[in-house]
């Protein structure tokens, strides 16, 4: 039976003794004295700190022991299936993080010479020449930090496309469905637009009466994922994109579900003017719990002069990488120095790995696995597929436990509490909202058929459990994991994030 660890829940602050040491640095130079002697002079009265910082005294087993625990009371891919809709929690190949750690890669600062990173400035610009060419785009930014960071500099793209064009004053509207994202909606509002929101059919994709109902000469553009939040590709997005053209408004496309598509279709060839990737989920690289992502941006040949300075570009005729900083309309920076350059790297060797052959079959095993659950788990009594029963999927489906709340009140939540116990990490829950009780699965191409049977049969057991009264297993779960059951509400309306807010409680 699946069991997490659980262990003292004390803080490395806690276990803190004055006088422990776990590292005893080497003497300084006195070359490095005097620079910091220096540097010291040259920080103002007022920031410099009278106190030594508050660090934990511990020994260095101490440290290990401490962080060997809490890894053992956390859940990742590395343990088991955590199936995220719209999330892609993949497998990461290790060889990724080899090339990332590589000396080369590491021992590398931002301010260096051009002519002493020529490596990495290589690697820099064909990793923007892939995404292209992947995309059907002409030129790329690789700065963005996040998807919803790609999503902000692709929308200040549009901006700017329209106010040189002295349009801005009218082309105030983006249109946005209703299965979006949360984070579409969020960067229209940010960056300074108006959301329009569209309803889906009755097949969950766009409404195309309502969108010709919503375009206007205000549309500024409209903001898309293909296939959409409910795993489905939009059968119309040609006339959808044309619609919008029609009106001088450009296509935004929501790269977060690219590893449905790769090597079969690209936005680009879509009608997509802008798009963002999701470096840290289709191109394997870790992500989660905030941990650093790449969101790179591409733009039709039209909107290069509008990208983030800078891009890196090579000369042929001094055979060299360099930043480039001249783009005419360029909306400036938008991360410091140059992106995530490690995430790039990952990103970078999982394509190389896996060339073009690889990255097609990628997308062609993520759809098979998630008809083969979406196949299993619409016998499931208690479950349906409100959007797109008979049609197959992408590479995610959204369930609906509806019937099974209706009839038994054990809803989305309880069952995601259940699966933990049968150590599977739930799918997303509550998400997109247009389906009641939605259970957003999404297998990834990286699982093989076993475990995603695993997971079918604990649907199963939750079902059986349900119909036959037998719910205090359900209701009571989790019992095996480090955390039980928590207030969800207080813990997103009064969150406690950081030591200082602990001790002051
Ligand atoms: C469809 C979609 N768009 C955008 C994002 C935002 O990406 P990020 O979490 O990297 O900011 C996500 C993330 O889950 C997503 O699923």
């Amino acid at each position: 039976m699946f069991r997490q660890s659980k262990w003292p829940k004390s803080l490395i602050f806690e276990k803190s003794t004055p006088g422990r040491q776990g590292f005893i640095g080497p003497e300084l130079h006195p070359d490095e004295k005097n620079i910091l002697e220096k540097a010291k002079k040259t920080i103002p009265e007022n920031l410099l700190r009278e106190e030594s910082p508050s660090l934990p005294e511990v020994t260095e087993l101490e440290v290990v022991r401490h962080f060997t625990r809490l890894s053992q009371m956390n859940y990742g891919v590395d343990s088991g299936f955590y199936p995220l809709g719209s999330c892609t929690m993949k497998y990461n190949p290790k060889v990724c993080d080899t090339a990332a750690s590589l000396a080369n890669a590491q021992n590398i600062h931002p301010y260096q010479p051009e002519d002493t990173v020529q490596g990495s400035l290589k690697i820099m610009y064909e990793l923007a020449c892939w995404l292209g060419e992947l995309s059907g785009m002409s030129g790329v930014t690789l700065q963005p930090a996040a998807g919803a960071h790609g999503e902000y500099t692709g929308l200040m793209i549009l901006r700017k496309y329209h106010e040189t064009r002295q349009n801005l004053e009218t082309k105030n509207e983006i249109i946005v469905p209703d299965s979006a994202h949360g984070t579409n909606p969020a960067t229209v509002s940010m960056c300074g637009f108006k959301t329009i929101v569209i309803p889906s059919n009755d097949d969950g994709c766009v409404n195309i009466d309502a969108l010709k109902a919503s375009v206007t000469e205000n549309t500024a553009g409209m903001m898309l994922t293909n296939p959409n939040t409910l795993g489905i590709f939009e059968p119309n997005i040609k006339e959808i994109t044309n619609i919008i053209h029609e009106v001088d408004g450009l296509m935004y496309y929501d790269g977060a579900n690219f590893n449905a598509i790769m090597g079969k279709v690209r936005p680009g060839d879509m009608g997509f003017d802008i798009v963002h990737f999701n470096l840290h989920k289709t191109f394997a690289t870790p992500h989660g719990g905030g941990g650093p992502g790449a969101g790179p941006v591409g733009v039709i040949s039209r909107l290069i002069p509008y990208l983030p300075v800078p891009t890196v570009s090579y000369s042929p005729s001094e055979k060299s990488y360099y930043f480039n900083y001249s783009h005419e309309h360029t909306i400036g920076k938008i991360r410091s120095y140059f992106g995530n350059f490690s995430t790039l790297l990952r990103a970078y060797t999982y394509i190389l790995r896996l060339g073009q052959t690889g990255l097609t079959r990628v997308s062609e095993m993520a759809n098979l696995n998630a008809n083969y659950m979406k196949t299993q788990c619409t016998k499931i009594n208690g479950f349906s597929v409100p959007y797109g029963e008979l049609s197959s999927c992408m590479h995610e489906f959204v369930l609906s436990a509806k019937k099974l709340f209706k009839e038994t009140e054990i809803s989305a939540l309880d069952i995601s509490k259940y699966l933990l116990d049968t150590g599977l990490h739930p799918p997303t829950v509550y998400f997109p909202l247009i389906v009641p009780e939605a259970l957003m699965i999404e297998p990834t191409e990286t699982e093989p058929k076993e475990v995603i049977d695993t997971f079918i049969e604990a649907l199963k057991k939750v079902s059986e459990l349900a119909y036959s009264g037998r719910t205090e297993k359900i209701l009571g779960a989790p019992n095996s994991t480090s955390v039980g059951r928590i207030d969800d509400v207080k813990a997103a309306r009064e969150p406690i994030i950081s030591y200082r807010m602990l001790k002051n409680m």
